[in-house]
């Protein structure tokens, strides 16, 4: 006897997973990011493959091969990154944002390439668009989760952002932790739901972790 529901339980929905690190360009040659390099986004969209889901992947630059049977839609910058997510959104029933968005771009940048000069070289940054806060203030039937990657007080600033962003769930980790973080092919996370429900999970691989997000995202959708 074959339970499609039990095998395939994201079947019909489409979800947007937001993975690796964003680039902010300075000049042509040089640009501003982070330690990203989405193991944790391109783990969660093979699993949500996996479970049936209609997935689009909306990368920053990353070295990973894009997973079969998902649409991978490549981007450079948060503001890039802000477009193909965004117009995207309507469409969407659950939207995953494990991408590490640049906070700051410079202010100004050269055409040309920078050349160096005697002293030191003092940039201007500006905010880029909060994408996760955005989509938080268009959400409709939308399931909208999080990620919080922190080093201190990660339960008090995780528990912030779900409430800052309007978020149904977010997913806790802290970078500085062994067997945690960016590069890493394991994770050790801890869930927080809108409800007030936590769920503190072992240090397990990425994929794992993966089945945990979904399972839960799917608890919620059924309302249980
Ligand atoms: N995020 C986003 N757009 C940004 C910055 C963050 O969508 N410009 C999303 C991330 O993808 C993540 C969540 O917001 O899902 C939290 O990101 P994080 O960097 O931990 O939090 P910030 O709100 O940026 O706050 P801070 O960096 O100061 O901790
Ligand atoms: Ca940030």
């Amino acid at each position: 006897y074959f339970s499609a529901e039990a095998e395939q339980p994201l079947k019909g929905k489409k979800i947007i997973i937001t993975a690796g690190p964003t680039r902010e360009k300075a000049d042509p040659v040089r640009f501003f990011s982070n330690s990203s390099t989405g193991k944790m986004g391109y783990a969660l969209a093979a699993a949500a493959r996996n479970m049936g889901a209609d997935v689009t992947l909306v990368s920053g630059p990353v070295s990973l091969a894009p997973p079969q049977g998902v649409e991978t839609v490549q981007v450079e910058s948060a503001e890039d990154m802000y477009r193909e997510t965004v117009n995207r959104f309507a469409e969407a029933d659950i939207v995953i944002k494990s991408a590490a968005v640049a906070d700051y771009r410079p202010r100004l940048v050269s055409d040309e390439k920078m050349k160096k000069q005697d002293g030191d070289l003092v940039i201007e940054f500006e905010r880029t668009k909060d994408i996760l806060k955005e989509l938080g203030e268009r959400k409709e039937h939308q399931i909208l989760v999080g990620f919080a990657a922190e080093t201190h007080h990660v339960e008090e600033y995780a528990l912030k952002k779900l409430e800052k962003k309007n978020l149904d769930m977010i997913v806790a980790n802290n970078v500085n932790q062994d067997g945690a973080g960016f590069g890493t092919d394991t994770n050790i996370v801890t869930i927080y739901k809108r409800s007030g429900e936590k769920m503190e999970l072992p240090v397990m691989s990425k994929e794992e972790v993966s089945k945990n997000i979904l399972r839960e995202i799917i608890r919620l959708d059924k309302g249980v």
